[in-house]
């Protein structure tokens, strides 16, 4: 049967790496407070001449060298995130240029934190019906540009960077066995950016109510991935890994305890990079496949969820 597997995984992150008492020098918070509440100590802020689109590019060179190919066997791109370059043209598009893709398919997806998850979905149809052979999916993020920086409650839970695979069709038994994928717009006014070209016609700031959105994660993200097990006839037990988006240790470990899911198979960056949207399942992705921990025959659970509410599973065998 024809599935689209992932063949290759690359990541790239800020030079600038910012500690949780670098930013209480600056705001009324404290490491001791970010850690027990969210077990983030570190993210990376991007500096000048760091955009999504420069990040994103860096880390799909990094998946294409990772599947041994070439930018030229590429057929589709998809760039998950909510920080784009430009509101248009696709940053998707600024990656094919600076990777030399040529002719190709490249569009960019937003749905915020599960965004990677909604791009994973979506090539993985296009590649199973055929429209697509070799694709570059990326989930990449410059959220530092969208914070509040006086807001203490949002600013210290975030960071940059991108994360990205190469996705390709094989008859072999591995790739994307199920993915599920949700939307509930009812939730707007919890997870929101204040602005953008159609109302205020500015960028806008990141706004959230934290403690609703942790009772709505650990709900959708456990339910998700129960639906996702079930369409592979999979059970918990069958899991070697699950890959979270990396919100916050709290909401990773209150999940798996819902699913019934062992600590240990959790897959947790989320203490050296925050909370990177789009860009932490990828991220998270590349840093337990580079470290051995993933291998050959593996079944790996992605999940994500984020404002929208949008969320979503996907589980591949390796
Ligand atoms: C944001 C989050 C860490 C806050 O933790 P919480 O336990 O819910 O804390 P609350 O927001 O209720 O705030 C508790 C207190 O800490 C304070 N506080 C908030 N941010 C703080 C900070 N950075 N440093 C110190 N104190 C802080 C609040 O002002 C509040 O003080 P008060 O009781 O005197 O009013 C938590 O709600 C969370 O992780 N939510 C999920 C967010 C998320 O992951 N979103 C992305 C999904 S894609």
């Amino acid at each position: 049967m024809r599935r689209a597997a992932v063949v290759g995984t690359g990541s790239a992150l800020p030079v600038r790496r910012v500690s949780n008492a670098e930013l209480a020098a600056q705001i009324d918070t404290s490491d001791e407070w970010i850690v027990e509440r969210t077990g983030i100590r570190f993210r990376h802020i991007a500096g000048e001449g760091e955009t999504t689109a420069s990040l994103a590019t860096d880390a799909a060179r990094k998946a294409l060298d990772a599947a041994g190919m070439a930018a030229t066997d590429i057929d589709l791109i998809v760039l998950a995130t909510a920080t784009p370059d430009q509101t248009f043209p696709a940053s998707a598009t600024i990656v094919q240029h600076r990777l030399g893709v040529g002719d190709c398919v490249a569009f960019d997806v937003a749905a915020v934190c599960s965004g990677f998850l909604y791009a994973v979905s979506v090539v993985e149809s296009m590649i199973r019906s055929g429209a697509a052979n070799n694709a570059l999916v990326i989930g990449a993020e410059t959220f530092s540009r969208i914070l509040d920086w006086e807001d203490r409650g949002t600013c210290v839970l975030f960071g940059d960077g991108a994360g990205a695979v190469v996705m390709s069709a094989v008859e072999d038994g591995r790739g994307v066995l199920s993915a599920k994928l949700h939307a509930d717009g009812t939730y707007n006014e919890l997870l929101y950016v204040d602005g953008g070209p159609s109302t205020t016609g500015t960028v806008g700031k990141l706004r959230m109510k934290g403690r609703e959105v942790f009772r709505h994660a650990v709900t959708n993200l456990a339910s998700v991935m129960g639906e996702a097990l079930d369409a592979a006839s999979l059970t918990p037990d069958d899991v070697s890994w699950v890959v979270p988006h990396q919100a916050n240790a709290r909401i990773l470990d209150a999940t798996a305890k819902k699913l019934g899911l062992a600590p240990e198979k959790v897959v947790v960056t989320v203490a050296d990079h925050a909370n990177t949207s789009a860009a932490s399942v990828p991220l998270a992705l590349d840093t337990a496949v580079r470290d051995g921990r993933i291998k050959a025959g593996d079944i790996v659970v992605l999940e994500a969820m984020g404002g929208g509410f949008t969320w979503g599973a996907a589980v591949l065998r390796w």
